[in-house]
């Protein structure tokens, strides 16, 4: 019987590239380039199915023109922003994700940046590599202190919990807000405030963890940045439009805000190049889950979600 086709849209790791091969008949194209509306378009009449990430985006236009012969997207991502599920589940499209393997990846750089910024990681850098290090004071790059502190989890969903794991071995004390206030074990000892707003209200650091959707767009404007404390940092390693970036830009420079760590932006890839001359902005390019452990086990994920549609059955991440 002939391999179901499949095309993959970026590099994925080679484990799964290797495994997919062996499976599917895949199209990839080591180019490693977004694909455009139109690319996909294209190729929704050349393949049964579809392993992008979240720089290919699935708009109600773009799943419009999707062709009859495309069954099912099958994200390497969790995140799923950059998909209209609505009209790709109109158009009888199965989509799936990858929930749960990134979380600790992406805990991880949530931590480093969260450490970078309250630690002047970026100006102690420059200094240091450039040379410029002459001069040595008890008043220099005087940080925030993590340990102890009062962590904010907004979103206490796979990475959320991951990261209140990982920040109790830095003695911080985590507090929450999510949709639903978890169990007793899942929240081993965080406190829950049942407004987002009383939890901004103790947060010392601020760490961003829940989806990017219509309700939670710009969910970090100027008004909620403001009931942060004087001198708090925020993390984002979630989806860039949760934050105002006007707003947070301005909360830098008033100082209210004493620094920023950010794998997220509104516009990607790119950035915003306005912050770039603070060094109290620590950023990354969404790179939360660039692991290679983990990178394999997205791979994997994705494609067990495609053979167990196509063997019939009905995909363990179906969303
Ligand atoms: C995700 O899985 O949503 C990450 O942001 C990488 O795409």
């Amino acid at each position: 019987m002939a391999k179901p086709v499949i095309w993959i849209t970026r590099t994925l790791s080679g484990a799964t590239l290797e495994r997919a091969r062996r499976d599917y008949d895949v199209i990839w194209d080591a180019a490693d380039r977004p694909a455009s509306a139109e690319d996909i378009v294209t190729m929704s009449a050349q393949v049964d199915g579809i392993i992008p990430c979240h720089s290919e985006h699935f708009t109600a236009e773009v799943v419009a023109q999707l062709d009859p012969r495309l069954k099912i997207v099958a994200n390497h991502s969790v995140g799923v922003d950059h998909c209209d599920l609505p009209a790709l589940k109109a158009k009888g499209i199965v989509v799936t994700n990858t929930p749960g393997v990134l979380s600790d990846a992406t805990a991880e750089l949530a931590m480093m940046l969260m450490l970078g910024a309250a630690r002047h990681v970026v100006a102690g850098d420059r200094i240091v590599r450039s040379g410029e290090w002459d001069f040595w004071s008890p008043a220099f790059l005087v940080g925030k202190q993590v340990t102890g502190a009062r962590l904010g989890i907004v979103g206490m969903g796979g990475v959320g919990r991951a990261l209140a794991r990982k920040a109790r071995g830095f003695d911080m004390e985590i507090h929450y807000h999510n949709r639903h206030r978890l169990s007793f074990e899942d929240e081993a000892g965080a406190v829950y405030h049942e407004t987002l707003d009383d939890l901004l209200a103790i947060s010392d650091f601020l760490s961003l963890h829940c989806p990017a959707s219509p309700e939670t767009m710009g969910l970090m404007n100027a008004d909620r940045l403001a009931r942060l404390p004087e001198g708090s940092v925020i993390v984002n390693t979630a989806r860039g439009n949760l934050i105002d970036e006007r707003a947070l830009l301005a909360a830098i420079e008033t100082q209210h805000l004493g620094a920023a760590g950010l794998d997220c932006f509104g516009t990607e890839p790119g950035g915003n190049p306005a912050f770039a001359m603070h060094e109290n902005i620590v950023m990354m390019p969404h790179v939360g889950s660039a692991t290679l452990r983990t990178r394999d086990a997205m791979g994997f994920k994705a494609l067990d979600n495609l053979d167990a549609f196509f063997r019939g059955d009905v995909p363990p991440d179906r969303l």
